[in-house]
């Protein structure tokens, strides 16, 4: 019987810094890794309209501007390919009691499960040590099967609270580390 392959087992996976010329495959791999994860969770009508050059602009503004609140983020690339990535900074809510957000972490459903979501979330933790942060906190959508991961990793379910996303009410749970030198806990 025909052997699927995965990404990983082909190709070595490297993590760097993401720079302003990673915008337009961070930006693919952000709309395809949207489609893949939230079907069946976020309304069709959302999936179906999110547009890959949009988001290309989007990540040319934050990845172009230092001070830019979504300006640090991680790629995974395999062989030269981007795969992965995630960013972080201060969080959005100022009075969470964290003082690190790991705002989005999206990798090709292809290299799923094979240690680089683990890489991405280690960079983005010494990252964010770099930055002078001290705890962290992510927030996924309640019926995110990616929980799991974050659980996996020593996260701690904080709380949840409601979220619309295409006119949809939906549910979105916090997981917090409050001490990333313990990290992964
Ligand atoms: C969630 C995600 C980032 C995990 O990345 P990954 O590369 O598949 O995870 P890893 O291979 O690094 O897994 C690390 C550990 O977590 C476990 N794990 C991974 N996904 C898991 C899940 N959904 N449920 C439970 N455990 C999980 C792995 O088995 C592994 O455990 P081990 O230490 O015993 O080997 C990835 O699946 C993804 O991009 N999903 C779609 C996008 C998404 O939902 N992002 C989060 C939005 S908030």
């Amino acid at each position: 019987m025909a052997r699927t392959s995965s990404i990983s087992e082909l190709l070595m996976i490297a993590i760097r810094k993401a720079t302003v010329e990673d915008a337009s495959p961070i930006a693919t791999v952000h709309v395809v890794a949207w489609k893949e994860t939230y079907r069946g969770i976020v309304p069709d009508e959302v999936l179906n309209n999110l547009s890959i050059q949009r988001r290309t602009e989007q990540w040319v503004n934050s990845l172009s501007d230092t001070t830019h609140a979504y300006h640090h983020a991680f790629v995974a690339e395999a062989d030269g390919q981007v795969v992965g990535f995630a960013n972080f900074g201060s969080p959005q809510e100022k009075d969470s009691g964290f003082d690190g957000e790991l705002f989005a972490i999206y990798i090709l459903h292809a290299a799923h499960k094979q240690g680089v979501g683990r890489m991405l979330v280690n960079a983005a933790v010494n990252g964010l040590r770099e930055e002078g942060h001290t705890s962290m906190m992510v927030w996924v959508l309640k019926d995110n099967p990616a929980r799991g991961f974050y659980e996996r990793l020593g996260g701690v379910y904080l709380y949840e609270k409601p979220i619309e996303i295409g006119g949809e009410k939906l549910m979105e749970v916090a997981y917090g580390w409050r001490n990333l030198d313990k990290f992964p806990a």
